[in-house]
């Protein structure tokens, strides 16, 4: 699986994981982030979703980034956002309203945009990469995030011998794992999400758990 993946899924229009509703974990948990008006908000892998017009709406600033040009395309034009666009550091950037969105690979975007990152929200990203993938993610967040920024991390558990990814199945002790070196975790909740879900319950899985995490990063040493 490789960048590649991804776009042919927006060319084709394969894109089971784009929801046209603002998703209820976000709004459920947003206000435990503690975030001061104007706050900057990253969404890494961002694809389409509402989820950021409804975090801009809480008067934020949103900063996407997400391979796809037709994605962000998508979002922009469904949002109704005037917007310009710019090439700068390898990636297309399209800037309008309150969003600042970065069109490449989340693995090659500028430290400097991360320098007033104030929160990161999480749905269906970390998810989204592979074995191999999901500790080089989380090492990037850890180092780029300022000690204190907290992630909102929706993340999804079943029975991976029922299905293969994406979405990959992230149970709670891989969060661990992945993160409790550089993050404080609290779990926020877990859903039985099967029922919402009838397209992954079609490739077979049985149960299907969402949990919701909030990360602190820690100080560093
Ligand atoms: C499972 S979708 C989730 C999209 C979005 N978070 C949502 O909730 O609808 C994953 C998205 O990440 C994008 N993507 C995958 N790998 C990426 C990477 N390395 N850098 C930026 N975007 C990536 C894909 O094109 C896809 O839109």
């Amino acid at each position: 699986m490789d960048n590649q993946f991804w776009l042919d899924r927006w060319v084709e229009g394969d894109i089971g994981f784009h929801r046209e509703e603002v998703h209820p974990e976000l709004v459920a948990h947003w206000a435990k982030l503690g975030l001061p008006p104007r706050s900057r908000v990253l969404v890494p892998l961002c694809g389409a979703t509402p989820d950021m017009a409804w975090i801009a709406a809480q008067n934020n600033e949103v900063i996407g980034v997400e391979l796809s040009p037709i994605a962000v395309e998508r979002f922009l034009m469904d949002h109704r956002v005037r917007h310009i666009t710019m090439d700068e550091m390898g990636f297309r950037t399209y800037l309008g309203g309150r969003y600042q969105l970065w069109c490449g690979d989340f693995f090659a975007l500028p430290k400097e945009v991360f320098s007033g990152i104030d929160a990161v929200y999480d749905r269906a990203s970390l998810v989204a990469f592979p074995d191999d993938l999901r500790p080089r993610y989380a090492a990037f967040l850890a180092r780029q995030l300022n000690p204190g920024t907290h992630v909102l991390l929706v993340s999804l558990a079943y029975n991976s011998s029922e299905m293969n990814g994406p979405p990959f199945s992230v149970p709670q002790d891989e969060i661990e794992k992945l993160f409790s070196a550089d993050f404080e975790i609290t779990v926020l909740g877990t859903n039985d999400v099967i029922t919402g879900n009838a397209g992954l319950a079609k490739r077979g899985i049985s149960a299907l758990n969402e949990t919701t995490y909030l990360l602190k990063r820690k100080p560093t040493a």
